[in-house]
Parts: structure tokens; sequence; C-alpha cells
């Protein structure tokens, strides 16, 4: 966005004395989440905490205006004055995909629940790649921007910092390389199934139970192994049928990655055997 403040879309302005703040959440690709209570509802604040954060706070305030999807978290406005400023969304008291898969190890899911939570990230990045008139691309899909609520059964997209209608030079990517498409960080030419490939990833992650590349020591390992064609490793007794659908969405070569209609649509097929 050339100015900061050409919002092109509509949203709340709050009153940032509505809000009520108690605690820490967590870290976004830029600023810092609270949970809060504004109006008797339940919310997340998202506040900037340099100027630098500035203009990702308002790329997401444009895109998560314009969009709405029951997987994707629901803003309900902003505090755009300086020196309060920052986004009221909806709170997912289940936290992160991330969260539960790697922290809560305690918390048993089933072969099911996993392909759910997958499905319900395909439908919202579907609905992000349909747009018009250009596709969104949401760049940092990865398992802790991905919220739960309702008991883990609900999943919504969250961190829309990075998106973006065009491919730019990716800079807000803090703790994302191993979601990252290789032609991302190689190149800042690239389309929406770089999506594709970070969705590929999430997948082998929920199954797995893993955290993709966890043998590099830090994020420039990580690209140089995948720019170098490495990938997570098989999982052993996996369906033939989504292994051969895994490897495609990892594929080098973005074109011949599916789509995510295409995945849309497996996983619905997928979800009704598995259900
Ligand atoms: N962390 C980041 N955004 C959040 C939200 N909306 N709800 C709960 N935790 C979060």
């Amino acid at each position: 966005m050339e100015n900061d403040n050409e919002l092109n879309s509509t949203f709340n302005e709050i009153d940032y004395d509505e809000i009520k703040q108690y605690a820490y959440l967590d870290e976004g690709s830029f600023g810092k989440v609270y949970q809060g209570n504004w109006k008797g509802l339940n919310v997340a604040v998202k506040h900037i905490s340099t100027k630098e954060e500035k203009k990702a706070f308002f790329v997401e305030l444009r895109q998560l205006s314009r969009v709405s999807h029951e997987n994707i978290i629901t803003l309900y406005g902003a505090c755009t004055k300086d020196p309060n400023i920052c986004l009221v969304m909806e709170y997912a008291e289940g936290g992160s995909l991330f969260k539960v898969l790697h922290k809560k190890k305690n918390i048993d899911y089933e072969f099911g629940h996993a392909l759910s939570w997958v499905y319900q990230c395909a439908k919202g990045v579907d609905y992000l790649h349909s747009m018009k008139p250009k596709p969104l691309i949401h760049r940092d899909l990865k398992s802790p921007n991905l919220l739960l609520i309702d008991e883990g059964r609900h999943l919504k997209i969250c961190d829309f910092g990075t998106a973006a209608d065009k491919s730019t030079n990716m800079t807000n990517n803090k703790g994302s390389a191993a979601w990252m498409a290789p032609e991302v960080f190689a190149t800042s030419n690239y389309t929406e199934k770089c999506d594709v490939y970070s969705w590929g990833i999430i997948l082998w992650e929920v199954l797995s139970r893993e955290k993709p590349f966890s043998n590099e020591d830090n994020a420039f390992q990580i690209m140089w192994a995948v720019h170098k064609g490495s990938r997570p490793k098989l999982i052993e007794g996996c369906p033939q049928i989504i292994e051969s659908f895994m490897l495609k969405c990892w594929d080098g070569e973005p074109s011949k990655r599916p789509t995510m209609k295409e995945i849309v649509e497996l996983m619905g097929k997928l979800v009704s055997v598995f259900p």
C-alpha cells in the first residue's frame, strides 16, 4: 500500500477507552496480542509496538476488513489513532494449532480430527484465492496462525499482516521458514501456490505431530535445505492417497502443485470417509 492510511475498506473505528485488557497472549508477525473485553465480548487485541509495525498493521486491517468467512478470524474493528493503535478481533479460546500439536502433547486427537483441521484451513484459503478482482495470498500460513475455538473443533486463520494480492518481497516472516515455499525466499515472483506449499507442510505437521524441520538449527539452514530439495520425512502408515497428495503440494515447481480448490474437493471426500 502506497499510503498507510488509504484503507479502501470499511471498518469499525473503536474507542480505545471501551476496551478492557487482561492477559498477554501471543506475538504475531508483528505486534503483541492481548486478551480483552469489548462491549461484553471476549476479544483479542493486537497492538503495534514500534512505528515500523504500522505498515503491517494497516495491511492486516485492510485485508481483514475485506474478508468474511467461517474459517477466518472475525475483525470487530480497530483503533487507528496514535498512540493506541490496535486491532480488535474475535478471541479464539483454544489458542493456536501449533500449541495444541506441540505444547499440549497430552491432548489426544484422532486422524479424522486432524483432517478436519486441514480441511477447514483449505476452505479459508480457497476463499482468499477466489477473491475478486485478484486472489488474496496469505503468505504466512503456518500452525501458529491457525486458531481453534469450540473445544478445538472449529479452526480459523489469523495474521494477515503479510497478506497481499501481488507478489512482493517478504520481510515480515520471522519464525515462518519451515512453512515457506522455496520460491518465496528465493525470488519475489510467486503466486497463490506458495500457500498450497505451506498447507502441505501443515498437513504433514498434524499427521506426524512433529515440528517441521526441527532438526535444522535456524531459519537460514531450513531455507537452504528446502532450496536444495529437502522435505519432511514421510510418515509411516500414512494412507497412500494422502502421501502422494502431500508430495504434490511440496513440489519445487509451483505449477505442479494442486490448486486450493482441488485440495478442498479431495479433503471434503476424505473427511467424509474418516469422520
Ligand atoms: N493469538 C493471536 N490472535 C488470537 C486470537 N484472536 N485469539 C486468541 N489467541 C490469539
